[in-house]
């Protein structure tokens, strides 16, 4: 099967097989009037159409970029998709002035969607991670990291972990499991999280190893939560089952995070609201992904990571929805990119690398994801606008038209009204 991608104003892309940091977080390609053709699930040839025309048989299927541009799909390495329950209630609450930690003190927070997560049935479950896929698709997803992290029991979190695998067999966004048991001490443990680190370290991170359900694991390391010491015993054995480290570091106050994530080899660290000039400094030693989650920042009314100084002191940059009821409730690629451009300080082209290739080096899938090149997975997204700057320039609506996601269009045509 051969798909051709034709009348594109131009393709647009970051190039390479690594994340990109410093000067090179900002540099795209820039191909006006090229094509791309797929041939199956993998990117065969870019460039000029009579070139093309010369070297390939006519396609089994054209797709149409008129007046568009054409970019990758957005890769969303940091998200807590398999959750039930929402917390619209919370969220007027903090409209009103309450802060997302008195609201946690209250009873709410993550606790209140641990509940409703362990309350719903697996296929329950299944069916609302599956319509967050649909959104994130429609919005130019075409890969996503997810966390478990609502079941806080080994019950729950392998239901979590195995609704994200069906999910992957049933929908075309490819996804990324991780293994977040440590992201909240649960209400049954309060008493005693020294039992619950325990309990993480000898049987939930074997069992979900041993189902093969994750490959990759996550830790809430935070004042309140788990501190650098627990973190460090939680994470330690993790190399044994292959997973790559991942950590939310640095959010709600300074513990030192960053420097812990590139001390443990992690491929990215999240959040980063309060990271240090230390702590940036060794991120950049260890080309740790520092994941930006702007989101969260607009949604908690809070500080922004200062993603100048991380870019400035050449640590690869990345966004992230954080999609989850609590910190940060969008599906939305292209939302985060206004918001870190316009919050934080990020430039248009380096928002795009940072949602593409840098997201996909995040996720250990910076050889294969994130750019348009030939003999990399076929994940582009035909954009209703000339620029990709018109993403962040023409804020607030879903410029995505076309989406094609390992080389088959999985949605057409979306800007057209009936
Ligand atoms: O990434 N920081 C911790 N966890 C989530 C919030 C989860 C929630 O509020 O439900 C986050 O922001
Ligand atoms: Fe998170």
């Amino acid at each position: 099967m051969s798909l051709l991608i034709l009348n594109a104003s131009q393709v647009v892309s970051p190039t390479g097989h690594a994340a990109q940091a410093g000067a090179a977080q900002g540099a795209l390609a820039y191909l006006p009037g090229a094509v791309v053709r797929c041939e199956g699930s993998t990117i065969a040839f870019v460039g000029d159409a009579a070139e093309h025309d010369r070297l390939f048989p006519p396609p089994d299927e054209v797709l149409d970029a008129s007046g568009g541009c054409v970019i990758p799909g957005f890769v969303d390495p940091h998200t807590h998709l398999p959750f039930a329950g929402y917390r619209e209630g919370e969220f007027d609450r903090r409209l009103r002035g309450e802060t997302y930690a008195q609201i946690a003190a209250s009873g709410g927070g993550i606790v209140a969607t641990v509940a409703a997560t362990r309350a719903a049935g697996e296929d329950e479950l299944l069916e609302l991670t599956l319509r967050r896929l649909d959104r994130q698709l429609l919005c130019g997803t075409t890969t996503t990291e997810a966390k478990s992290g609502y079941g806080l029991n080994l019950p729950d979190e392998l239901k979590q972990l195995r609704v994200l695998g069906r999910a992957a067999e049933q929908h075309p966004v490819e996804v990324v499991a991780t293994a977040m048991p440590a992201h909240e001490v649960p209400s049954e443990w309060r008493h005693d999280p020294e039992g619950y680190v325990r309990l993480v370290v000898e049987e939930i991170h074997p069992a979900i190893a041993a189902a093969g359900l994750a490959e990759g694991v996550d830790v809430f390391s935070e004042k309140g939560v788990f501190s650098p010491e627990q973190t460090r015993r939680l994470l330690a054995d993790t190399g044994r089952f292959g997973w790559r480290i991942h950590l939310h570091a640095d959010e709600l106050c300074n513990l030192g995070g960053a420097e812990l994530a590139a001390e443990l080899g992690a491929a990215s660290a999240s959040h980063l609201l309060h990271v240090s000039d230390a702590g940036i400094a060794a991120l950049a030693a260890a080309g740790t992904v520092a994941v930006a989650l702007p989101g969260v920042s607009f949604f908690l009314r809070d500080r922004f990571a200062p993603v100048r100084k991380l870019v400035e002191a050449g640590v690869p940059v990345a966004l992230a929805t954080d999609c989850n009821p609590g910190s940060s409730h969008t599906e939305s690629m292209p939302q985060i990119l206004a918001l870190a451009c316009m919050g934080a300080g990020l430039y248009a082209e380096e928002a795009l690398v940072a949602a593409t290739l840098n997201a996909a080096a995040a996720l250990g899938r910076a050889d294969r994801l994130g750019s348009i090149e030939t003999g990399k997975r076929a994940d582009l997204v035909v954009l209703d606008a000339p620029d990709p700057k018109h993403l962040v320039y023409h804020f607030g609506v879903n410029l995505v038209r076309h989406v094609v996601k390992a080389g088959r269009v999985a949605v057409r045509d979306c800007q057209r009204v009936a």
